[in-house]
């Protein structure tokens, strides 16, 4: 069979965005959100594994920071999710015990918009940060020793 001139072109530009197609899937398979916003919003104070070893922040802290590796073996091998999510949020902590030394995520994820979740509606700023304070208790979970 014989591919005329203009199927060769359409053939050409097909394979092209093909190509794209694939590239721009393979980026979003290696967008990890939980982790960048981890390392965006506490390694400073936790460090980069989360170990609370190498944060910069650390030696100007007051109370120590905690090692997040540990919150599995901790809890009798169990990984606290629904607990890990509420001290991130911190907003009901707050509210039963009083300031704390880490920031209220919950808070502070609705006044400030995010790199990944910029997307949200003006007026949904609930949900953007609830799916920030899930991806980073999944991204915790997956930092368990
Ligand atoms: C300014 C420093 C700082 C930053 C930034 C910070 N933390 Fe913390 N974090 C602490 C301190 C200090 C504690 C110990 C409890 C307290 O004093 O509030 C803590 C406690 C925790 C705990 C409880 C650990 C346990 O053993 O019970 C979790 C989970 C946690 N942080 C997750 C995060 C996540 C996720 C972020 C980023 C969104 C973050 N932290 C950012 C300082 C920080």
């Amino acid at each position: 069979m014989k591919i005329s001139k203009i199927d060769r072109g359409f053939l050409l530009a097909a394979i092209g965005v093909m190509l794209i197609v694939l590239s721009i899937n393979a980026q979003a398979d290696k967008q990890d959100i939980g982790k960048r916003e981890y390392e965006s919003a506490c390694a400073v104070c936790h460090g980069l594994t989360g170990r609370g070893d190498d944060g910069p922040l650390k030696p100007y802290l007051v109370k120590p920071v905690p090692n997040l590796t540990v919150l599995a073996k901790n809890n009798k091998g169990v990984f606290p999710f629904d607990k890990v999510f509420q001290i991130i949020d911190g907003r009901q902590e707050v509210a039963t015990h009083g300031p704390r030394n880490m920031p209220v995520w919950g808070n502070a994820f609705n006044n400030q918009t995010s790199l990944f979740y910029d997307n949200y509606p003006e007026q949904d700023k609930e949900s953007g940060a609830r799916s920030r304070i899930l991806a980073l208790t999944e991204y915790l979970y997956r930092l368990q020793d």
